[in-house]
């Protein structure tokens, strides 16, 4: 067992390209740390004020995939919607690609969130009253993917996610498994670098829970960094590195 989190120099800056696989458009070394954070801190102002997040120190780098445990009110989906830049912290430094995500615009933040990150929900957060098709295809129409390429990508997204029968469906009419499929066909369709994922099992029986881990695995052996939430000690098994996280700390990183 070691501490978690490690200081180490600034990656290299970012630069978007138009390659089609995930994480191929940022250039440097194929360890540069992807997420690099120091002393970030994160205090809910109440009242009564709650320090969701102690000052923390992590380094996860390219192609990583890193599983984070920890008992509920730990912070966990605090610390993850910090490194999606759905909020901002109350004290220290996110590196994201190198980039200080600290002195961002909104307009900024949402620009890089777009380009570099997806998002695996737990509750999935599909529309109800959209098919499969149209809830892929709308994580598009937010960061201006030309009309014509939509539906294209779209499709190939649920294909590739064994969807291809279902893109009809309305999320109603799915089971629990291919929601979260859908789910993770739209967290990927802007071919981001970085896959964030808060729970995606936890709705899940044993046979889906092991086909989005399956999936996992074959887009980290496609380069992709992946860091993910879970109560369940055979999620975090399938990973790389697992760190464990109580009362806003992460305590220990497991090494196995
Ligand atoms: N917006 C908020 N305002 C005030 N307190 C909050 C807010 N969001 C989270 N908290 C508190 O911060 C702590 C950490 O919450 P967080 O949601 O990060 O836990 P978690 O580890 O994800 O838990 P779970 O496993 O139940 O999802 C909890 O005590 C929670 O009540
Ligand atoms: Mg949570």
């Amino acid at each position: 067992m070691s501490t978690a989190g490690s200081a180490s120099a600034p990656g290299s800056a970012s630069a978007p390209g138009s390659e089609d696989v995930p994480g191929a458009d940022v250039s440097g070394p194929e360890d540069a740390p992807v997420i690099e954070l120091s002393g970030l801190a994160r205090r809910f102002p109440g009242p009564p004020p709650v320090t969701a997040l102690q000052p923390t120190d992590l380094v996860v780098r390219r192609n990583d995939y890193l599983a984070i445990t920890g008992p509920s009110g730990s912070g966990k989906s605090t610390l993850l919607h910090l490194l999606g830049l759905l909020d901002t912290p109350s004290a220290g430094r996110y590196l994201l690609d190198g980039i200080d995500t600290g002195p961002l615009s909104d307009p900024d933040r949402a620009a890089l969130r777009g380009r570099r990150i997806g998002f695996v929900f737990q509750a999935f957060h599909l529309l109800p009253h959209r098919t499969a098709l149209e809830n892929v295809q709308l994580a598009l129409t937010y960061h201006q993917v030309p009309r014509a390429e939509r539906r294209p990508r779209a499709l190939a997204a649920l294909e590739r996610l064994g969807l291809a029968h279902r893109t009809d469906a309305l999320p109603t009419t799915l089971s629990g498994g291919e929601r979260q499929r859908v789910a993770i066909a739209r967290a990927l369709v802007n071919r981001p670098g970085l896959l964030l994922c808060d729970e995606p099992t936890g709705d899940l029986d044993s046979a889906n829970a092991r086909a989005v881990l399956d999936e996992f695995d074959v887009l980290h052996a496609q380069g992709l960094t992946l860091l993910v939430i879970t109560h369940d000690p055979t999620v975090a098994g399938r990973a790389g590195r697992h760190v464990a996280m109580r009362d806003g700390r992460l305590t220990a990183e497991v090494t196995r």
